[in-house]
């Protein structure tokens, strides 16, 4: 699938467009489509203005990366993942935790659509756990008493044998899925702060230097670069610090 693998150090930055108004999508978007491989719609932008979003980004020419995170009964999850391939979406995930057989699904209903209207499929990935979760919450809330890493690793091997590109995982993760996994199966970390950066509520946070010498094929960024004073000058300094640790 040509769509799975970055070229270029930009391609592997999936930039958070985390706003409510198409106005700040289109500031972003015509500002750093040459700098960024996605513009990632998420919940946020998605309730505030729909498909707009997307259509905006794609009508410039810019990759769309669908944050979702579908986790639903097997049937619905696969419609709703038939309709963002109707909006030419490149990228998207669901929710490892619902399980291989929403996996399965999601997976041979786009197969099927794709080879149907003769589409390019999406690539499709699935979030591990979200990196609000720590061992303890994992534990006391959710019941799981397996160590965290064994469970991230757990969920990503359901979404490689259900057929899934691969995950959404945290970079203390990243080279483990990648040993155990293959090379080929996609490794997103998000959380993700340059040195220069400030944290925001993220935890457990990671440099992209670190993040892609863990192995990591893209990473997901947005504050440090959508409300730096210049987002230029701010994406640049990330694509160099990526170049420098893919040397
Ligand atoms: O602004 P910031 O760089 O913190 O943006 C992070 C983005 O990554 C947000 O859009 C958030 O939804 C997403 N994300 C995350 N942690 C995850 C999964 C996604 O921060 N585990």
């Amino acid at each position: 699938m040509e769509k799975l693998k970055p070229v270029e150090a930009k391609d592997r930055i999936i930039l958070a467009l985390d706003f409510d108004t198409v106005e700040e999508v289109i500031k972003y978007v015509d500002l750093l489509k040459d700098y960024v491989g996605f513009f990632k719609v998420g919940l946020q932008l998605f309730t505030s203005c729909g498909f707009e979003a997307a259509e905006i980004i794609k009508a410039r020419g810019a990759k769309v990366y669908f944050d979702g995170k579908f986790s639903d009964i097997p049937n619905t999850v696969a419609q709703s993942s038939i309709n963002l391939m109707k909006k030419g979406i490149d990228f998207f995930n669901i929710n490892a935790v619902g399980g291989s057989k929403m996996m399965t699904n999601v997976v041979s209903a786009c197969n099927s659509y794709a080879k149907k209207n003769n589409l390019e499929q999406p690539v499709i990935l699935a979030v591990t756990l979200l990196s609000s979760f720590g061992q303890k919450t994992l534990t006391n809330e959710l019941g799981v008493e397996m160590n965290i890493s064994n469970y991230v690793l757990k969920l990503a091997k359901n979404a490689k044998e259900a057929g899934v590109n691969g995950v959404v995982a945290p970079e203390a993760d990243a080279a483990q899925i990648k040993k155990e996994l293959g090379e080929d199966f996609i490794v997103v970390c998000p959380a993700v702060r340059p040195d220069w950066a400030i944290v925001n509520d993220q935890i457990r946070i990671v440099s992209p230097s670190d993040a892609i010498k863990s192995g990591a094929d893209y990473i997901v960024i947005g504050r440090p670069v959508t409300h730096a004073q210049d987002p230029v000058v701010a994406v640049k300094l990330i694509i160099s610090e990526i170049e420098e640790a893919l040397k």
